[in-house]
C-alpha cells in the first residue's frame, strides 16, 4: 500500500465539479498568471454582493486586501440567498445531541432563528465592530450565534468549550469583548460538562463584558447574576424574526480565533469577510465535491478553525445539508459515528487522523455492524495521516470506493490550501497532494533558497490568497515578525515538508515549538508558563512526545523549588494544574522531575535533546554546547513516570 497511487475512478470523475487533471491545471495556471481576473470571476460567481468591489486585491507585503470597496454579509450568503431558491426548505442542519435528541433545521428555519437572535443582540445595544465571545457546546444555537453576529457585523470569537476559565479570561480580555454567549452546559460521555461556572470565574476580571446570554441546554442549576446574565430564550421571546443583514465591507473582520503560537500568549487570528467566505465556499466544491443532494458531516468542534470553515461558513454558504453532533465519538459505545453515518445516510465524512487511529484500535467490529454504503468521499485534517490509518480508513470505512482528501491548511490560511480535487487528482496515501488554485506553495531552506525534488525544507506560500488571515488582534507587529520576516514577501507556515518528483507535498510536521495533540495546536511555551505559575515549580520545559493515537502527547520536565515533595503526588497535581490553567485537552501525559534542565551556554533550554529523550530515551548528536552534561545523563536514565 505505502507507495501505491490511487487514480480517481471514471465514475467519480464523470460527476465531479473538477473531473480531470487538465481542468485542475488550467484553473491553477490561470489563478497564478491572472490572479485578479481569476478571483474576480470566482467572487462574482460564488457570492452574493450588496456592492461590487473596485479592486480585486492589493498586496503590500505583509498587508493584503481583497475585493476592496465590495460589500456583502456572511450571514446573508449562508442563509438568505438560499431562500430565493428551492433550497429554502432544504435541511441546513441535521443535529443530534449526545443523549440522542435530534433536530432538523431548514434554511428557512435557520433564517428565523438567526434573525431572532440577531435582534436579541441588537436589543442589548450591540452593533457592528463590537466583539462577542462564544463559549458553547455543539448545539444548533452555536452556529446560530455565529451567524447572528455576522449578520450585524459583530466580530465573534469562539472559545472551545474544553478551555478552562483561565484561558477564557485571557481571550475575553485581549478582545475586550462586550458580550459572552454561553450555555448552562453540554453533554460529553454521558455527563454534563458545565460551562457557565467557568464564565462566572473568568468574568471576575473582565470589565468590558456587560451582557452574558445563557442558553439552557441541560437545565441544571445555574447561577445568574442580576442585570448581567440573561436566558437566551427569555430574551428571544420578545424579538421578531425580521432582521436585515448589515452590508459589511469585504475587509471587515468576520471573526477572531485564538490559536497557539511559539510564545505563552495565544494569537488572535483575524479573518476577513469577503475573501474568507469566497475560499471556504469554493473549497467545498473543489475538495469536497459537494452536490446539492449530499449529506455532509464534519466532526470538528466549532471551537476550532475546521468547525468555522467546514461546519458553518463554507458548507452553509455552499447550500449544504450538514450533520452536527454534540458529543463523544465513543458514547454510549465506540460505534456512535458509524451509527450516525448509517442513520442519516452521510455521503461526505471529514474527520481527523487521531479519531481514525482510535477507531482502528477499537476494532473492525464497530463499523461492521452498520451500513456505510452511503459514503462517497472521506476527508482528513489536522495532522499527517500515517499509512496504517489511511489504509484502514480507505478499506473499512470507505469500502475501497471513496477517495480520501487529505487536506492541509491552518487557522491562519482560513481555508484548505493543499489537497486533492477528488475527481482529478490521483491520491498517494499520506500526501496532501497538490496546491489548490491560487496557492503558490514552495519549499525553502533556512536562507530562503528554493529546494529541489525530495529535499526537506520549510513550507512557504508566496502569493496572497483571499482567505488568508489579515493580522493578529492587537498585535500587528507580531503578525509581521512571526510570519513574514523569515522569507521576504512569503508567508512562513511553520511546517516542514518535502515535495516529490510529481510535485506532491508531504507534510512532516511543525518546525517551531508548537505541538499537535489530537490535531489541536498547543504551544510548548503555553504549557511551560502554566507550570511555572504553580508555587512548587522553579523551571519547566515541555516537548511533544510521539503518541500512537493522538500524534503527540505533552511531556514535561520540571525542576522544583527547595522543599520536601512527594513526587508521585505532585506529578498528579501538576497534570491537574495544567488542565485547569489551559483545558483538559492540554493535560500532560508525563511529568519528569529533574534537578536541572539541559541548557546551552547562553541559557537556552535544549529542547532537541529533550525531544530525543522522550522519543528514544537516549541522546545522540552534538551536545558540546551543553552547560552541564551530567544533567543530561541524569535525565536520560530517569524512567518514565507512568
Ligand atoms: C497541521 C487545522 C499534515 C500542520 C486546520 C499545520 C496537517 C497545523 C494537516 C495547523 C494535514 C493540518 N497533514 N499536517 N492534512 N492539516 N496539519 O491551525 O502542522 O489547528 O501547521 O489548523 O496542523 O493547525 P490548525
Amino acid at each position: 500500500m505505502p507507495n501505491e497511487i490511487y487514480p480517481p475512478s471514471a465514475e467519480f470523475a464523470a460527476r465531479a465539479h473538477i473531473g480531470s487533471m487538465d481542468q485542475y491545471r488550467s484553473l491553477y495556471q490561470r489563478s497564478l498568471n491572472q490572479p485578479a481576473e481569476f478571483w474576480g470571476e470566482m467572487a462574482e460567481r460564488e457570492l452574493a454582493w450588496f456592492e461590487k468591489w473596485t479592486t480585486v486585491f492589493d498586496w503590500q507585503p505583509p498587508q493584503v486586501r481583497w475585493f476592496m470597496g465590495g460589500k456583502l454579509n456572511a450571514s446573508y450568503n449562508c442563509i438568505d440567498r438560499h431562500l430565493e431558491t428551492w433550497r429554502r426548505n432544504k435541511v441546513a442542519l441535521i443535529w443530534e445531541g449526545e443523549p440522542g435528541d435530534s433536530r432538523m433545521i431548514s434554511y428557512q428555519e435557520l433564517h428565523r432563528l438567526v434573525c431572532r437572535f440577531a435582534n436579541v443582540l441588537k436589543s442589548r445595544g450591540l452593533k457592528a465592530g463590537d466583539r462577542a465571545i462564544i463559549y458553547m457546546p455543539m448545539v444548533p444555537e452555536l452556529p446560530v450565534a455565529l451567524l447572528a453576529c455576522a449578520r450585524l457585523g459583530i466580530i465573534h470569537s469562539v472559545v472551545f468549550g474544553g478551555f478552562s476559565a483561565e484561558a477564557l479570561k485571557t481571550r475575553i480580555q485581549d478582545l475586550e469583548a462586550q458580550v459572552v454567549i454561553t450555555a448552562d452546559g453540554g453533554y460529553r460521555r454521558g455527563r454534563e460538562i458545565k460551562l457557565k461556572p467557568a464564565v462566572d470565574e473568568a468574568l471576575t476580571e473582565c470589565e468590558s463584558v456587560q451582557n452574558v446570554i445563557v442558553l439552557k441546554r441541560t437545565g441544571s442549576e445555574t447561577s445568574m447574576r442580576e442585570g448581567r446574565d440573561h436566558w437566551w430564550d427569555h430574551l428571544g421571546r420578545e424579538e421578531g424574526e425580521v432582521c436585515p443583514a448589515e452590508p459589511m465591507d469585504s475587509e471587515a473582520p468576520l471573526f477572531v480565533l485564538y490559536t497557539s503560537g511559539t510564545t505563552g500568549k495565544p494569537k488572535g487570528i483575524v479573518h476577513s469577510t469577503g475573501g474568507y467566505l469566497l475560499e471556504t465556499t469554493l473549497t467545498m466544491k473543489w475538495v469536497f465535491d459537494l452536490r446539492d443532494e449530499d449529506i455532509y458531516w464534519c466532526t470538528a468542534d466549532v471551537g476550532w478553525v475546521t468547525g468555522h470553515s467546514y461546519l458553518v461558513y463554507g458548507p452553509l454558504s455552499a447550500g449544504a445539508t450538514c450533520l452536527m453532533y454534540e458529543g463523544a465519538p465513543d458514547f454510549p459505545q465506540p460505534d456512535r459515528f458509524w451509527r450516525l453515518i448509517d442513520k442519516y445516510r452521510v455521503n461526505i465524512f471529514y474527520t481527523s487522523p487521531t479519531a481514525i487511529r482510535s477507531f482502528l484500535k477499537q476494532g473492525d467490529q464497530w463499523p461492521a455492524g452498520h451500513d456505510l454504503s452511503s459514503l462517497r468521499l472521506l476527508g482528513s485534517v489536522g495532522e499527517p495521516i500515517n499509512p496504517a490509518a489511511w489504509d484502514w480508513y480507505y478499506r473499512v470505512i470507505g469500502g475501497e470506493r471513496c477517495p480520501i482528501v487529505d487536506t492541509w491548511w491552518q487557522t491562519e490560511t482560513g481555508a484548505i490550501m493543499i489537497a486533492p480535487m477528488p475527481g482529478a487528482t490521483s491520491l498517494k496515501p499520506g500526501s496532501g497532494t497538490l496546491p489548490l488554485p491560487g496557492v503558490e506553495a514552495d519549499l525553502v531552506d533556512l536562507q530562503g533558497k528554493p529546494l529541489g525534488a525530495n529535499q526537506e525544507g520549510y513550507l512557504v506560500l508566496r502569493h496572497p490568497w483571499p482567505s488568508m488571515f489579515r493580522t493578529l488582534w492587537n498585535d500587528p507587529q507580531r503578525y509581521e515578525d512571526n510570519y513574514f520576516k523569515k522569507v521576504p514577501g512569503a508567508y512562513m507556515t511553520g511546517d516542514a515538508a518535502r515535495r516529490d518528483e510529481d510535485g506532491y507535498y508531504w507534510i512532516l510536521g511543525r518546525v517551531d515549538d508548537v505541538m499537535n495533540v489530537s490535531g489541536h495546536r498547543l504551544s510548548t511555551m503555553e504549557v511551560e508558563s502554566a507550570l511555572v505559575r504553580h508555587p512548587a515549580v522553579a523551571e519547566a520545559a515541555v516537548v511533544g512526545k510521539p503518541h500512537e493515537i493522538t500524534g503527540q502527547s505533552v511531556a514535561c520536565f520540571v525542576t522544583l523549588k527547595k522543599g520536601d515533595y512527594d513526587e508521585q503526588q505532585l506529578g498528579g497535581e501538576l497534570k491537574q494544574w495544567v488542565a485547569k490553567e489551559i483545558g483538559a485537552f492540554a493535560r500532560p501525559e508525563q511529568i519528569r522531575f529533574t534537578e536541572a534542565l539541559p541548557k546551552t551556554r547562553s541559557g537556552k533550554i535544549m529542547r532537541r535533546l529533550l525531544r530525543e529523550i522522550v522519543t528514544s530515551n537516549s541522546v545522540s548528536g552534538d551536545v558540546t554546547t551543553l552547560e552541564d552534561l551530567s544533567v543530561l545523563a541524569r535525565l536520560s536514565s530517569h524512567q518514565d513516570e507512568d
